[in-house]
Formats: C-alpha cells, structure tokens, sequence
C-alpha cells in the first residue's frame, strides 16, 4: 500500500514575480484554498498518511498553513464562528516533515531530498501547481494501477502541440489495455517531440528512481530533471502511464491560474450566480 507523498515546493515561482518574491506560490489561492491545500486534500482521498514536503526559502507560510493555530481557533472560538474553526484545524492530525532544499536545483532534485523518509517504500509525488478535477481523483486510479503492477505509474495528457515544449514528452504503447511508456524527453522542440502527450504533475515512484537521480548531471534549463531520471529507470524496469480522465488546470502560470480561479469559483455555490452574472456582464461591454 503506498501510503507516503513528496510535495516539492522549493522553487521559485518565477513566473508570478513578484508576487513570489517573499511567499510561496504554492499558496496562492484558488477561491478561499491555497494550492497546496488542494494537492494535499487530494492525497488524504487516495488514502495517503504521510506528508513530505521539500521546502525552500521564503516557504515558511506552508508550514504555518498545516500547523495549529491556537490563537485564531481561541478568537473564533470566542466569536461563536465554530464553522470558521473547521475550516482551519482539518489538519491538525496530520504527520508531516518538511525538509529544506537548499537551492532549487530542479525537481529531481528536490524529489531525491526524500529518500531518508521514503527509504524503500514506492510513494506519490504531487506537483501542486497543476490542480486536478476532484471529481475525477487521478491519484486513487493510479495507486490501483500501482497496487497492480509494482511499478512507476506517471499522468499523461495530451497539450497542444506548440505546448510541448513546456512539458516532459513520452512515448507510449499500449499493451493488453494497459499504457506503456516506451521513451521520455524534457522540454523537446515541437519538431523532435515523439508525440504530444505529456506528464503532468502526478507521480507514483518506486524507490529505485533514487540511484538514477543520485548520479544525475544538470539537464534542460541547467536543472536536475525528474524525466532525465525517469528515462534511465526505465532501462531498468517497466513505466505506466495514466491518462487524465479529468481536467488538469495549470496553475503554475498567470492565465491558467486566471482560469483556474473561475472555473472553481464557477462551482462554489457561495459566489458562482453572482460570479456569473459579472462575467456576463463584463463580456456584453467588450
Ligand atoms: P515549476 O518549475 O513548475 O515551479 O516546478 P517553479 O520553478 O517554482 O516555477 P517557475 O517556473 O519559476 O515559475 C514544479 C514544482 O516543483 C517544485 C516547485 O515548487 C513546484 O511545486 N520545485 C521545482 C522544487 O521543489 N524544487 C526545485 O528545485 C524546482
């Protein structure tokens, strides 16, 4: 049973400078929920236990965000907004370790600063940035497909061709129904992608994935590549892919975040008539 998550949230958030310039864009918010409440939330539904987060500078907020907040809960308590107190304390039984990065030198990197707490157990990573349907738990199937198989299970899914260098690109094949991974690539050129189906940021890895990031050089953008790593595992044994059934919504960039704020704005019944109304309106002055 995988039982552990690595969240890597070390990085620098470039492209929301300067909103990112002194906190993390893992806690930027979509409605009243940072991200990072969103990925954890969906790793608790997968039945995940146990928390490993791989922090950096200026990522204190996180840890305040999944500690307990003794004073707020006293004030509220005192106010009589018990609803208010919910809302704040669903993560106090949590087991979480954070532990620090020290200079953001990519995502394998990062992933590799787990392997104390991971030691031989295969485990989850979650990208927070990219926020998945929860009606659709991607993370829940691919743990069956894990349990199945015993081996690396990555999500897939199709981005528009002049997209694909942004993504990891892979090549698959499918056999028997299930999906093959056959090659992987980090960021290609539109001209040398084998296909335009990439990964997104959810990850079942098994412990072997460790040796091959351990010895890994810098690769696309002068960082340690998680694919670069996934590329050599995969001399060694079988990858699954798992292709989306839900919508994926990047969070990670200014217009997908745009995006992402509306369409989950659009389905909390607090703001979503009042919401829509706006937009209509706002549309009918173009
Ligand atoms: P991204 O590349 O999407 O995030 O990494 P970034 O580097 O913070 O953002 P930009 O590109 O500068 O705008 C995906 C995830 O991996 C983490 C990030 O925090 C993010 O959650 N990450 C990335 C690390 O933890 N360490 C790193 O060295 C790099």
């Amino acid at each position: 049973m995988i039982k552990k998550a690595v969240l890597p949230v070390a990085g620098l958030g470039t492209r929301f400078l300067p909103a990112t310039k002194a906190s993390p864009k893992e806690m930027l918010p979509v409605v009243d929920k940072p991200l990072i409440q969103y990925a954890v939330e969906e790793a608790i539904n997968a039945g995940i236990e146990e928390f490993i987060f791989i922090t950096g500078k200026h990522k204190r907020a996180i840890e305040d965000h999944f500690d307990k907040a003794y004073e707020l809960e006293e004030r509220l308590k005192l106010a009589g907004k018990f609803n208010l107190i919910k809302k704040i304390n669903s993560f106090d039984h949590l087991n979480i370790a954070f532990i620090r990065q020290k200079e953001p030198k990519g995502l394998g990197d990062a992933i590799l600063h787990a392997k104390p707490f991971v030691q031989e157990e295969a485990f989850v990573v979650i990208l927070s940035d990219d926020l998945i349907d929860p009606e659709y738990p991607a993370l829940k199937d691919m743990i069956k497909i894990y349990e199945n198989k015993r081996f690396s299970v990555i999500a897939l899914e199709e981005v528009p061709w002049e997209e694909v260098s942004r993504y990891g690109i892979v090549s698959i094949r499918m056999v028997n129904g299930d999906c093959v991974v056959e090659d992987l690539v980090e960021k290609p050129d539109r001209s040398k992608a084998m296909s335009n189906l990439a990964i997104v940021g959810r990850y079942i890895l098994t412990p072997s994935i460790f040796k091959y990031l351990e010895n890994l050089t810098p690769g696309k953008g002068g960082e340690i590549q998680l694919t670069d790593a996934l590329k050599m595992l995969l001399k060694e044994e079988p990858i699954y892919g798992y292709i989306l059934k839900g919508k994926r919504y990047d969070a990670g960039e200014k217009l997908g975040y745009l995006k992402t704020i509306i369409e989950f704005a659009l389905k909390d019944p607090e703001v979503s008539s009042d919401l829509l109304n706006f937009l209509k309106e706002r549309v009918s002055t173009l």
